[in-house]
């Protein structure tokens, strides 16, 4: 059964904007992620407290979060890999915190140096101090449906690591296809896995559109109950550990389907293009939703 209604976690100006090489100053950043509210986005990852040395990009983070315009009823947040960033996260007033791992271990090395399990143990602080401050901790289980380095993932390993981060207390868990390569079949079997482990509304799909793939997986995961879809406004990004991936979907064309679909979202698709309009003529970048580009040159 189809969700009546669909929460989008808008991650453009995270997993959008990380792997960019040209510097984006902070003014840039904080018009996109404003212009996204007014659009109705009620959850937007605005910045990344990693390591600045290994995420450049994501540096500034603090002083975004620190000088948004906040609307009401708008989650503005971040990812912490460790305690170090939550500390940063903090002080900058973050809503909301994420954390990620991955279903294989060469990823998770090259991300974030260190093992799954000693990943899960870097987060337990993380837990306890979010909980302490009632903050809420959403989580990614990135190559959930495929490893840049070690191909095949199954299904049950990534159900594994999501249960786990489920059982530490993130409210959240969002299944990552990093490289996009999931198909329709792939992502059912995932879902189906994590499904015997997590209560459906706890669950939500992070897809990359590497191989044009996003929109079919997601439809898959709606017909699963699944009522949270993470998305990046005009299609931004790519993992700077995962060569040659694409950036998520585009949330414009997710929005347009959902549209058709009668699924209410809360955003306003035309606020929502020109929001993305925006970030790629001050980026100097083609727009990555089809959607946009039908009905910008309409
Ligand atoms: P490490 O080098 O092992 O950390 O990095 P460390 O604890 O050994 O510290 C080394 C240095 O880093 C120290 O500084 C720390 O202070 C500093 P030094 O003494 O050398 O001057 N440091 C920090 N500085 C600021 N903020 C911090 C922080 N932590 C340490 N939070 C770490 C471990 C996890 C930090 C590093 O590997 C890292 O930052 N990785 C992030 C990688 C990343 O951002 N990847 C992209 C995001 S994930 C993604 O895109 C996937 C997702 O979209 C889902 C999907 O699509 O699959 C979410
Ligand atoms: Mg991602």
């Amino acid at each position: 059964t189809l969700p009546k209604h669909v929460r989008i976690v808008e991650v453009g100006p995270r997993d959008g904007l990380q792997n960019e090489k040209q510097p984006i100053d902070a003014a840039t950043k904080i018009a996109l992620i404003e212009r996204l509210a007014d659009a109705g986005v009620s959850h937007i990852e605005s910045g990344s407290f990693v390591n600045p040395k290994w995420v450049p990009q994501m540096a500034g983070s603090d002083e975004i979060l620190s000088n948004i315009h906040r609307k009401n009823g708008v989650v503005y947040s971040a990812l912490t890999p460790n305690l170090q960033g939550f500390g940063r996260a903090v002080l900058a007033n973050t809503d909301e915190v994420a954390i990620f791992t991955a279903a294989s271990e060469s990823f998770t090395q090259k991300n974030i140096n260190c093992s799954i399990a000693e990943s899960i143990e870097r987060f337990e602080p993380i837990m306890s101090e979010a909980k302490a401050r009632g903050i809420k901790v959403r989580c990614y289980v990135s190559t959930a449906l495929g490893c840049p380095y070690e191909g095949y993932v199954a299904p049950e390993k990534a159900a594994h690591v999501a249960k786990q981060l489920y059982d530490m207390g993130c409210y959240e868990i969002s299944i990552s296809d990093t490289t996009g390569v999931a198909t329709p079949a792939s992502t059912q079997r995932v879902l189906e896995e994590c499904l015997k482990l997590i209560p459906l509304e706890h669950l939500a799909v992070h897809m990359h559109d590497t191989y044009g793939q996003a929109l079919a997986n997601i439809l898959i995961a709606l017909q699963m109950g699944i009522s949270v879809v993470d998305s990046s406004v005009a299609g931004l990004g790519g993992c700077p550990y995962a060569k040659g991936a694409s950036g998520n979907v585009a949330t414009e064309d997710v929005v347009y389907m959902l549209n058709g679909m009668g699924i209410e979202t809360g955003i306003d698709l035309d606020t929502l293009i020109q929001a993305g309009d925006s970030i790629c003529t001050a980026l100097g970048r083609d727009n990555g939703s089809k959607v946009a580009r039908a009905l910008l040159t309409k």
